[in-house]
């Protein structure tokens, strides 16, 4: 499974790429709105940090604006995926995107019958977002077993691509699911790494060794040259 960051915040893609764990960056309007730059900026700064795919979501909600930004986004570089929302213009702007070799990822999906549709019209991602399913009582990660599923039985090309990903749980549920990518807030990624009984194993590795130093009264290096 892909980890892709989901930030418009160049300090921790940055720290993300140099981690070496992330595939690749997803952002939003909300999240370039929050980094109070100059968003066509900010995204080619994103863009040429980032080797893998970037979304970048058009704001225009008719065919001709959808597929107008869209042609615009592309052009900012080879890797960038144009976020398109689930409405039927934009569907109708991802037939044509992605039959002139322009990658596209669907957001904003919350049932299976949208994924499916933008699948059809040959989206390259669909975003079912599980956060926000949650948030209002419904079971987010079935929508993203009903997707997985879904697209696996007719052997579609479209990539699962599961956002709104507010825990760790839900990553591992993701992948268990075989979601093909989720994408994280750097809060989600940074708590993947965590776990106390790493730390306490970390402390005793280190009091033995130093134990041991002490013992022999001098520093030692377990690596000869
Ligand atoms: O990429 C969009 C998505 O991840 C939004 O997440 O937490 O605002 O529902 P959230």
């Amino acid at each position: 499974m892909k980890i892709f960051v989901d930030s418009a915040n160049i300090q921790e893609i940055e720290r993300f790429e140099r981690l070496g764990v992330v595939d690749g960056v997803t952002t939003n309007p909300s999240l370039l709105a929050k980094e109070k730059s100059d968003p066509a900026l900010q995204t080619e700064r994103i863009v040429k940090i980032v080797k893998g795919p970037v979304s970048v979501e058009v704001v225009a909600t008719d065919f001709e604006g959808i597929v107008a930004q869209g042609r615009k986004i592309a052009g900012i570089g080879s890797n960038v995926v144009v976020k398109i929302p689930m409405i039927s213009e934009g569907i109708r702007a991802v037939s044509l995107l992605s039959r002139a070799g322009i990658m596209t990822n669907v957001t904003l999906i919350f049932s299976p019958a949208q994924a499916l549709l933008a699948a059809k019209a040959g989206a390259t991602y669909v975003s079912p977002f599980v956060g926000r399913l949650d948030d209002i009582g419904e079971r987010g990660l079935d929508l993203v077993r009903d997707i997985v599923l879904i697209l696996r039985n007719y052997q579609m090309k479209t990539k699962v691509l599961a956002a709104s990903i507010r825990n760790v749980s839900q990553v591992v549920e993701c992948a268990r699911l075989g979601a093909d990518v989720v994408t994280l807030p750097p809060e989600v990624i940074d708590k993947m790494f965590m776990h106390s009984l790493t730390d306490a194993g970390l402390r005793r590795f280190l009091a033995d060794w130093e134990g041991l130093e002490k013992q022999l009264g001098r520093e030692i290096s377990p690596f000869k040259k």
